[in-house]
């Protein structure tokens, strides 16, 4: 229990439901380094999580362990999805199962317009949401459809980067820093068609140093501190308390 949070990690915060993605006592090393130290949270189908920590927490590091991107290495510990072992999967077996990661950087294809960038995704089965579709609910790109894809506005890329994602067959959306740099009326434009993807039934983790706009969005949160988890409740509960932020969150 933690004395000043009234936080207690080791105690079973699961609802009786089922969780949908269960990372159970996870730790990872980068060659000889002890990163993600036993990190364990649920996520339900459907839900929003909000995944915060100072810099250097741990986040992106427990985000690509979930993708099994391989770096840092899973040494410890299970990942579940919708009954599936991720932790015995390798990168693409993880992809073809429904996850996917859109890094912080976004990397957007060069030298392909919008429109090539999101049919690029498309090649490989399982197939997601059609462009057309896509379009629909980020029209900005439509407009954008022939303008070469690096040559959007940095919160038209992270909608493309969205978009690529969501062309795939994907179950669990992984962000990592979305908000960045980006000016506060985008960065609700972008929340706004993660709730209309939460309404499709995808389930998110989102990460964000942004924590006040991630935990709007959020249905729940989880802290990490130094590779371990310090917070797992309600979004609204972390928005509540001030302590809470001011010890782990800086805000
Ligand atoms: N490739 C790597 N090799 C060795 N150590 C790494 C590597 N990548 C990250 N780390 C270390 O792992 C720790 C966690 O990093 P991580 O990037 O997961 O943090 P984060 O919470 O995403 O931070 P930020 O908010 O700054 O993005 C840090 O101490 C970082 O220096
Ligand atoms: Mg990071």
């Amino acid at each position: 229990m933690n004395t000043q949070t009234g936080f207690d990690p080791n105690a079973n915060h699961a609802s009786t439901a089922p969780a949908y993605l269960s990372v159970w006592d996870i730790e990872a090393y980068y060659g000889e380094s002890y990163i993600v130290q036993g990190v364990s949270f649920n996520v339900h189908e459907g839900e929003i999580l909000a995944l915060l920590g100072r810099n250097g927490a741990g986040k992106t590091s427990t985000l690509r362990t979930i993708a099994r991107l391989g770096d840092p290495e899973l040494k410890h510990g299970e990942i579940w999805l919708d009954h599936k072992p991720l932790h015995e999967m390798k990168s693409y077996e993880a992809a073809t199962n429904g996850i996917s990661l859109v890094p912080e950087d976004r990397r957007i294809i060069p030298g392909l317009t919008v429109e090539e960038n999101l049919k690029l995704a498309q090649i490989a089965p399982p197939h997601g949401w059609s462009i057309d579709r896509v379009y629909d609910l980020f029209p900005r790109l439509g407009e954008r459809r022939k303008q070469e894809g690096v040559t959007l506005s940095g919160g038209e890329q992270q909608m493309l980067a969205i978009a690529r994602a969501l062309c795939r067959d994907i179950k669990v959306l992984l962000l990592d820093e979305p908000y960045e740099g980006l000016a506060p009326v985008i960065v609700q434009e972008i929340a706004k068609t993660l709730n209309i993807i939460r309404e499709q039934g995808i389930t998110t983790i989102i990460v964000e140093q942004n924590a006040v706009a991630a935990l709007k969005l959020a249905d729940r949160a989880v802290i990490l501190d130094t590779g371990s988890v310090v917070f797992d409740g309600s979004a609204k509960e972390v928005l509540e308390n001030e302590q809470l932020r001011a010890q782990y969150l800086a805000i």
